[in-house]
């Protein structure tokens, strides 16, 4: 039972105790990426959330991943959404709590006009919705109307998606 992505998900996905720090259960997709029917999947029901958008914002590191392919089955361009320290400056940035850790997500500021863009904000796990709720912050800071987040899998108990609030979010699998 499921959708396709959810039976990969369910099959191939690693999971790691207290990685990379005590008390983290760590979701690792690797396997389903590195999987040609998987990625497929997972590519195909995010693009279908994605309808409405046009551009494509992948989150460092795994969400690069994903953003590329979504963006690809959509027809729109892919904006790499960067950790602290990547970019070269003039760089606009948002800090956030991670469910382990602090980080900051930086995007050009100079180059890409995100003025009136609809962006689809696409990553692998939702956990805390630390990520997502500071890259949609940093996108509509830069102008852009964040039309949706769309991730493989949610974790539910952490409740990122309450903090993300009312605005759409696709999780295509949950535990
Ligand atoms: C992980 C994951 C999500 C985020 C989810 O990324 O890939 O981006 O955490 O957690 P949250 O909902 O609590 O914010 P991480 O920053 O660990 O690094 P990576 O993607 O660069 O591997
Ligand atoms: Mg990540």
């Amino acid at each position: 039972p499921g959708t396709e992505a959810q039976q990969a998900v369910t099959r191939l996905t690693r999971w790691a105790d207290d990685f990379p720090e005590k008390g983290v259960r760590f979701a690792d997709l690797t396997p389903v990426f590195a999987d040609a029917a998987g990625l497929r999947a997972v590519v195909d029901a995010l693009a279908e959330a994605g309808r409405e958008a046009d551009l494509v914002a992948g989150i460092d590191a795994r969400g690069f991943l994903l953003g590329a392919g979504v963006a690809l089955a959509l027809g729109t361009g892919v904006l790499a959404v960067r950790k602290a320290g990547k970019l070269p400056p003039p760089v606009h940035s948002e800090s956030y709590d991670l469910e382990y850790g602090t980080a900051r997500l930086e995007v050009p500021a100079d180059t890409i006009d995100l003025t009136g863009r609809r962006v689809l904000v696409v990553d692998d796990v939702l956990a805390t919705g630390g990520t997502l709720v500071a890259a949609r912050d940093l996108l509509t800071r830069c102008g852009a109307e964040v039309v949706g987040a769309a991730v493989v899998l949610e974790i539910g108990a952490l409740n990122g998606r309450t903090r993300w609030g009312s605005g759409a979010l696709t999780a295509l699998s949950e535990v």
